[in-house]
């Protein structure tokens, strides 16, 4: 399995880190940015299952991370079976920022299954922390990931 993320200021990256923590007792699970990865260092792998981590910038789903996948649709020739995103932000939440992302995966065609829920995060501020249960809905989310990933 894969969690990607394109952090910044290191909220992205926290949580894709204590999501790969909590599921490495059922999967082999690789955590990265985008920077340091290709399209084509998924590819290889083959994974089953890939997390994407969002991060929200000026009202929109990450730019960055959205032409990664688009890059990762060009190369991937076995789909990955199971797709899961979350984000996290530190505005108020508009339903809004995460429809680029939640569009770009649905025409991905090396996707199979996308998981129906998303988690979203707010932080304090754009550094974090996150705010109080926070924690809570992360252990949730990876609680539906675990029933999606099966
Ligand atoms: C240039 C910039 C623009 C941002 N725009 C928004 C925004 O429009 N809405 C929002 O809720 N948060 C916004 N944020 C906050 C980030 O979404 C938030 O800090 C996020 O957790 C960053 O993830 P990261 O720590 O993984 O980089 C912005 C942050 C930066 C640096």
């Amino acid at each position: 399995m894969w969690i990607i993320h394109n952090s910044l200021h290191g909220n992205s990256e926290q949580i894709s880190k204590t999501i790969a923590e909590d599921l490495k007792d059922g999967y082999d699970v690789s955590v990265d940015s985008i920077k340091n990865i290709s399209p084509e260092d998924i590819a290889k792998d083959a994974p089953y299952g890939l997390i994407i981590a969002t991060r929200i910038v000026a009202f929109r789903s990450d730019n960055e991370i959205r032409e990664f996948i688009k890059n990762m649709d060009r190369v991937i020739t076995k789909p990955i079976s199971k797709v899961a995103y979350f984000s996290t932000h530190a505005l108020g939440w508009k339903n809004f920022f995460i429809k680029g992302m939640k569009k770009t995966v649905e025409k991905a065609e090396c996707f199979e299954e996308i998981c129906p829920e998303f988690l979203e995060v707010k932080m304090e501020k754009a550094e974090g922390p996150a705010v109080e249960g926070a924690d809570v809905k992360i252990q949730e989310f990876i609680s539906t990931l675990r029933e999606f990933m099966k």
